[in-house]
């Protein structure tokens, strides 16, 4: 029996390790995910970040009006209903059961309804360059042992010149504690340490696992699975703003970024 401390540590996991955890955690938290941050993410919006970013606002993914879009990771989906009320021809896909089933709920009391599909973001369900546009803000990418194996999935399934943006936690935060108080603000880990972030149960059976990749090591599984890396968005905590998500907060957003936006296309 591991006690409580030897439970959460940096180290590395196999990649069914990482599967199995992954796709327990995002069912086993799905109601309580949406219960913390439901009201932020809204029924219908995209919100990009806990820093509120919003594509009404941001424009990353440019014109979607008759556009064919994918959501990957999309948990609740309230992105891929925004996306269909500006008139996207859009599809939304998870892992995750437990998440979907939010997704559903968030349907019939919105009353936009979206394709949904479970799915792992690294064996689309899809054929080869039937999108114009993929995104995902904070789905799949931290959770999968091989992201750049994702990164070409997503190739796969755009056409040339379609665009991925997705959003994941800025690598830079990687050497802090997952702590939005001071605490979190004091460096401790290696921004170079690739090992992941493991929760175990008493069993030592990881239950949770997040992947790091620093910029350059992104920036290489992009370009490797055929994208042209057009922007990378840092979006700064807004004055006012005072909602908490996690280790994001007004304190550490005042001082560096918690959110890389890395926006892109695949090369014709
Ligand atoms: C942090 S949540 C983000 C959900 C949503 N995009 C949002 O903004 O709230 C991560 C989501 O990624 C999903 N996910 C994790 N691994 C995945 C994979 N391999 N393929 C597809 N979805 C995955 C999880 O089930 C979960 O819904």
């Amino acid at each position: 029996m591991l006690d409580e401390e030897a439970r959460v540590a940096r180290q590395p996991v196999t990649e069914t390790e990482a599967r199995h955890a992954n796709r327990g955690w995002w069912d086993g938290d799905a109601d309580g995910y949406q219960a913390e941050h439901g009201s932020f993410l809204g029924e219908v919006d995209f919100v990009w970040c806990p820093e509120g970013l919003r594509e009404a606002d941001a424009h990353l993914l440019g014109e979607v009006a008759g556009r064919r879009v994918l959501e990957v990771g999309c948990g609740a989906a309230a992105a891929a209903r925004w996306l269909a009320t500006q008139n996207a021809d859009v599809v939304a896909v998870d892992l995750s059961a437990g998440m979907l089933r939010h997704a559903v709920a968030a349907a019939q009391t919105s009353g936009v309804r979206v394709p949904l599909l479970q799915a792992d973001g690294l064996a689309l369900p899809f054929g080869d360059g039937v999108f114009d546009v993929a995104c995902t803000a904070f789905g799949a990418i931290p959770f999968v042992a091989d992201s750049g194996a994702l990164m070409r999935e997503v190739a796969r399934v755009l056409r040339p010149g379609g665009r991925w943006v997705f959003s994941v936690t800025h690598p830079m935060r990687w050497i802090f504690l997952d702590d939005p108080g001071e605490r979190g603000l004091l460096a401790v880990h290696s921004y170079f340490d690739r090992s992941p972030y493991v929760e175990r149960d008493a069993a030592g059976v990881p239950t949770y696992v997040e992947q790091h990749r620093t910029l350059g090591d992104r920036i290489r599984e992009l370009v490797a699975a055929g994208f042209v890396l057009r922007d990378l968005v840092e979006p700064e905590w807004p004055a006012g703003h005072e909602q908490l998500w996690g280790q994001w907060s007004p304190l550490r957003g005042r001082l560096f970024p918690g959110t890389a936006i890395f926006s892109c296309v695949k090369a014709s």
